[in-house]
């Protein structure tokens, strides 16, 4: 069983740097990928106003004629009491997705803050969180998914934004078993394994907002029985490269990574 998930993030409609040669390129770089499953990992707006949501919306209907899309906020789309329009014109803020045939569950919290660039997912999330877990098959992949990135990333100059709480988060996370967590916020792509978990996150898909020499790009994640594989794509070029793979089992009846390569260099 084969499963491909497409991670994208950090859209940023009504940015001046925002492109749409690189949102029509990244629209058919997905109908050529046929992804099982999208992920917008936030960031769908700059200010959280409507007229960049009404955008955002069509957008995210272009996804889903693609295939099953969940999106959630980041810290842009909390400007301006912009969820209010995320919750009507997007979606839900947070939503769990089982897929028992390809061997993985995946969570989506919402990390945003009214008006601030900080974030932070709370207790009430993380009890949520928990309690999903806890009904979850333990060999099945778990992969949660956030806007803001859990641990720092290279390359993005003072470190600002981890989540608040992210000493918190990483507990839950080591006592649920999490596998795979998937952030956007910096617009770099970064791989780090901690604790058995890996964090993957995707650069900007669609602005030329971009650190140092890093590109615009998105991720994709094939889920195998005994190997997940993550590539990096060029929403520019359409270029494709291996950044991480591992190979995966159930031991016990606990699913584990057992080994490991990173293959990204940010340069
Ligand atoms: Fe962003
Ligand atoms: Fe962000």
């Amino acid at each position: 069983m084969e499963k491909k998930i497409a991670q994208i993030s950090d859209i940023h409609f009504g940015e001046k740097n925002f492109s749409q040669q690189l949102k029509d390129n990244l629209l058919n770089q997905l109908k050529e990928e046929n992804p099982d499953l999208i992920i917008v990992s936030g960031d769908l707006t700059t200010n959280g106003y409507i007229h960049e949501y009404e955008k955002a919306s069509e957008f995210v209907e272009e996804l889903k004629s693609i295939t099953d899309t969940y999106t959630i906020p980041g810290n842009h789309d909390a400007r301006n009491v912009g969820l209010i329009h995320f919750e009507r014109l997007i979606g839900p803020r947070k939503f769990i997705h089982v897929d028992k045939s390809g061997g993985f569950a995946i969570v989506g919290l919402d990390s945003s803050e009214p008006d601030i660039n900080d974030g932070q997912i709370g207790l009430d999330q993380m009890n949520w969180l928990r309690k999903q877990m806890e009904k979850l098959p333990s060999d099945l992949c778990k992969i949660v998914t956030f806007h803001h990135h859990l641990l720092p990333i290279p390359q993005t100059g003072r470190e600002r934004n981890i989540l608040l709480d992210s000493g918190d988060l990483l507990r839950v996370f080591s006592e649920c078993g999490v596998d795979f967590v998937l952030n956007g916020h910096k617009h770099v792509p970064n791989v780090w394994m901690i604790e058995k978990m890996v964090t993957i996150n995707s650069g900007t898909a669609t602005t030329r907002k971009l650190r140092g020499y890093t590109f615009p790009s998105h991720n994709q994640l094939i889920i195998r029985d005994n190997d997940i594989q993550v590539n990096l794509i060029n929403t520019e070029t359409g270029s494709k490269k291996e950044m991480a793979n591992y190979s995966v089992r159930v031991e016990g009846e606990e699913y584990v990574i057992c080994s490991y390569k990173h293959l990204l260099n940010n340069g």
